[in-house]
């Protein structure tokens, strides 16, 4: 990611927190959900003179983690191969450094969260053959196999639920050919990062890459089901390395924020996580409608879209000779809506006909007004539909 981007991305988190504007940018998600009388109690519960002294990560935790993976995403996993870590971003930055010193090469999707392009932007500078780009919409095993050579070693990250920015759920199919890949050649990792997993409006939900192979690390995030400043994720994989990535981890932090994790094992304790995200759901499923019907009749009849089966995302392309980077901050500042255009989660992209909106964090009115006037907006700039 440019600094261009990193700045766009700053001043859009900026822009979101003002009265007047309707922010579809950043990928937050709605406040007004947190489990904040739950959560009180449960701090009440575990403020302790023990809770706040130095210690070591929660166990509790581990061993509740543990058993949302198995009952919510048939992973069956121990303690020991659990690291805490201070969000998932942390996890992405440890593991990716780690396979990095390694010598390993990087495989992303052109289009990826920009936390990761972020880890990534010294590295695609200092040594841009490092990192290997699968160009978007391709069938993910079959484009991994024609990228990677035997000769090297790969880890290649993805998202595999509500994928950011694109929205896409890669398939049971594709997930069991991934490992299948990652397990013929042992020299592909792969770093399943999933935060959305939870945030799912389909019945049908899929197990994850690392349930069919071992050269896998999950990487999970409470941050969009409870709260974000818990700042609690965890990574699962192979003992050996997270005994090696808790120490690099302690290098910089000393230790977690052992008081979260404490608030969050007495809560995964004493109330329903299953009722909560439930509630959550449901009343993101209403926004993403919402949104849909709003671009259905406020945007260019060339858009296209997909209905995202999990996350907090749309993302929408626009014929190739568009270009959203253009106008964004005009439209910022004129009609106070913001989004984020598809470049600045993008390693390589030159040309920029996609948008990321978000749809969890406006309430139900911003998304009504906001959609119909980033209609108005992009037919104002872009001569007419
Ligand atoms: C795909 C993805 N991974 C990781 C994160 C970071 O999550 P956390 O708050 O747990 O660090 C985000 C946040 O937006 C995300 O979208």
């Amino acid at each position: 990611m440019s600094n261009t981007s990193e700045l766009i991305i700053q001043t859009m988190i900026k822009l979101s927190c003002k009265k007047d504007v309707i922010s579809f940018a950043a990928g937050l998600p709605d406040s007004s959900l947190f489990p904040i009388n739950d959560l009180s109690k449960s701090m009440l519960r575990v403020c302790s003179s023990h809770n706040l002294q130095y210690t070591a990560p929660s166990f509790k935790l581990k061993n509740k983690i543990c058993k949302i993976m198995d009952s919510f995403l048939n992973l069956n996993t121990h303690s020991e191969n659990i690291l805490l870590t201070n969000g998932a971003q942390q996890g992405l930055s440890l593991l990716i450094n780690f396979f990095l010193k390694k010598h390993y090469n990087i495989v992303i999707d052109q289009y990826t969260y920009p936390g990761v392009i972020q880890i990534l932007n010294e590295i695609s500078q200092l040594t841009p053959n490092k990192i290997k780009i699968l160009e978007y919409g391709i069938s993910i095993h079959k484009a991994l196999k024609k990228i990677t050579k035997d000769s090297e070693k790969y880890i290649y990250y993805t998202v595999p639920n509500g994928h950011n920015p694109t929205s896409k759920t890669i398939s049971k199919d594709e997930r069991k050919e991934i490992a299948k890949f990652a397990d013929k050649n042992q020299n592909l990792v792969i770093i399943e990062d999933d935060p959305y997993h939870w945030i799912c409006y389909n019945e049908e939900r899929y197990d994850p890459i690392t349930k069919y192979t071992k050269n896998s690390f999950y990487v999970g995030s409470f941050s969009k089901i409870i709260g974000p400043s818990l700042r609690t994720g965890w990574i699962i994989g192979d003992t050996e390395i997270i005994k090696t990535l808790q120490n690099m981890k302690d290098m910089s932090d000393l230790n977690n924020a052992t008081f979260a994790q404490h608030i969050l094992a007495d809560y995964l304790e004493v109330y329903s996580l299953e009722s909560h995200v439930a509630k959550l759901k449901n009343i993101y499923r209403e926004k993403r409608d919402l949104m849909i019907e709003g671009i259905k009749k406020y945007f260019p009849p060339y858009c296209k879209y997909e209905i995202p089966h999990h996350g907090m995302f749309i993302f929408v392309e626009f014929p190739s000779h568009i270009n959203l980077s253009k106008y964004h901050m005009d439209i910022a500042s004129e009609y106070k809506v913001l989004y984020i255009p598809g470049k600045t989660c993008s390693l390589n992209k030159e040309s920029d006909n996609f948008m990321r909106l978000n749809f969890t964090l406006a309430n139900f009115d911003q998304i009504s007004k906001g959609i119909e006037k980033l209609g108005k907006a992009l037919y104002y700039y872009y001569n007419g539909f």
